[in-house]
């Protein structure tokens, strides 16, 4: 599978146009299947999804809730960018508190986030719990976020900065969300910065309050699903050529190329075809099933979800003339009217390849355990087209 996988990527078009070689060459990887063959080919695919190495997983961690329920509303079940609008950037990188500490102070280790990774926003996720004490005077409270600064570097005075503060209901339980970007964008410039953020919960008066009354879970003495958490928005700058339309309004390609996969497409029967269509009795161009498992790759340690995805690919002939469900370039068209000709030698027909791609989501656990969600570009083949 893996090896098909990467075949498709690379001779789409020759894998129709000629078949026999392509025949031998599967023939050949399946005799040789060395080791050393399929990790060349796993680190190949490593590197599409933007890693060099498969990160390294100690035990099962459980994901953060916060990044499951995004997931779910980026990603339909095989991992399908469901609106690709709703995420600015391609990044979601969640953080567990390192310091676990009683005060209100937190400290979260970036290494992980590459420097060319833009920061878009960062939040600091806080879960409130029920207040001890009774405020009868006090609805709500005022709680400020702060960066710790070195004063002694800065030559400035103050020790911490204000990054955030808000009104918040005093009897309210649940999670609360502020903004740090300022303080994630000075760490990520030097990681000398980043001495952790520190939160002050004040009377609308002014007073501060017993942190022992207004209470913040922490890493050391709760739940683990109220763990204090850092969510960094991000973009790591992977952009790909787009194709004409990404629109998913765009309904074309379920009408007329999206045929329904056909019944038991063995290896061997993908061969016999090969071979009727060398006797020219082949299929049109359009898309057919191609299932990537991660399970089968050896990723599903890292990978939370999905399981795998159906990336499709092209398959079939594209034969003159070209009609309209072929969705044939003019140059296709062109093209395919020379070969029928035959006024030039060795103009073969059009290729049928992907004429819209689409993106899917991965979320995993990074090197640092840290749960991440991301976006890859052109990874499912939308539709297909002789071109
Ligand atoms: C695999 O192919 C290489 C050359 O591409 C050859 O040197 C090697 O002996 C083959 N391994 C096996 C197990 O056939
Ligand atoms: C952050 O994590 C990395 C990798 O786990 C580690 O090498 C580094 O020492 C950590 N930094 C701090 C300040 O703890
Ligand atoms: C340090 O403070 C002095 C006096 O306030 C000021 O002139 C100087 O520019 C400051 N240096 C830096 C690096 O901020
Ligand atoms: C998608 O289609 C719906 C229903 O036809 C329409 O309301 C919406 O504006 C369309 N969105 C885009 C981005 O074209």
């Amino acid at each position: 599978m893996l090896m098909f996988v990467i075949s498709v990527a690379t001779f789409v078009c020759t894998s129709t146009a000629r078949p026999s070689e392509n025949y031998l060459e599967n023939r050949f990887t399946a005799e040789n299947e060395s080791q050393e063959v399929r990790s060349a080919a796993i680190k190949r695919l490593l590197e599409v999804f933007g890693m060099d190495d498969p990160p390294a997983i100690h035990g099962h961690k459980q994901p953060p809730q916060y990044m499951l329920d995004l997931y779910n509303t980026v990603a339909d079940v095989d991992g399908v960018t469901k609106d690709p609008y709703l995420l600015e950037g391609n990044t979601v990188r969640s953080f567990f508190d390192k310091l676990r500490s009683e005060q209100v102070e937190f400290s979260f280790n970036l290494s992980t986030v590459a420097r060319t990774e833009k920061i878009l926003t960062a939040e600091l996720h806080l879960f409130k719990l029920r207040p001890q004490g009774s405020f009868n005077r006090h609805h709500f409270c005022q709680v400020s976020v702060y960066q710790l600064l070195d004063s002694s570097k800065t030559n400035n005075t103050q020790e911490k900065k204000l990054l955030s503060s808000r009104l918040i209901p005093i009897h309210s339980t649940g999670w609360e969300v502020f903004t740090v970007t300022q303080a994630v964008r000075s760490w990520m410039m030097d990681e000398g910065n980043n001495l952790g953020l520190h939160v002050v919960v004040r009377t609308l008066g002014g007073s501060q309050i017993d942190m022992k009354l207004i209470r913040f879970a922490s890493g050391r003495s709760h739940h683990q699903s109220k763990q204090p958490m850092l969510v960094l928005f991000t973009d790591d700058g992977r952009h790909s050529a787009p194709l004409e339309s990404k629109d998913p309004n765009d309904t074309t390609a379920s009408s007329t190329l999206l045929q329904a996969p056909r019944s038991g497409p063995s290896s061997r029967s993908t061969r016999s075809l090969d071979y009727s269509e060398e006797e020219g009795v082949s299929m049109p161009c359009q898309r057919q099933p191609l299932y990537v498992d991660f399970e089968e790759i050896g990723w599903s340690g890292w990978i939370v979800s999905p399981r795998g995805y159906n990336a499709y690919h092209c398959k079939g002939s594209c034969p003159f003339p070209l009609g309209q469900n072929m969705r044939p370039t003019n140059h296709a068209t062109v093209q395919s009217i020379i070969n029928a000709l035959k006024l030039i030698k060795g103009i073969e027909t059009p290729c049928c390849v992907p004429d819209k791609l689409f993106s899917i989501n991965l979320l995993y656990f990074d090197d640092d355990e840290n749960v991440v969600l991301k976006q890859y570009n052109d990874m499912v083949a939308g539709s297909c087209g002789c071109h």
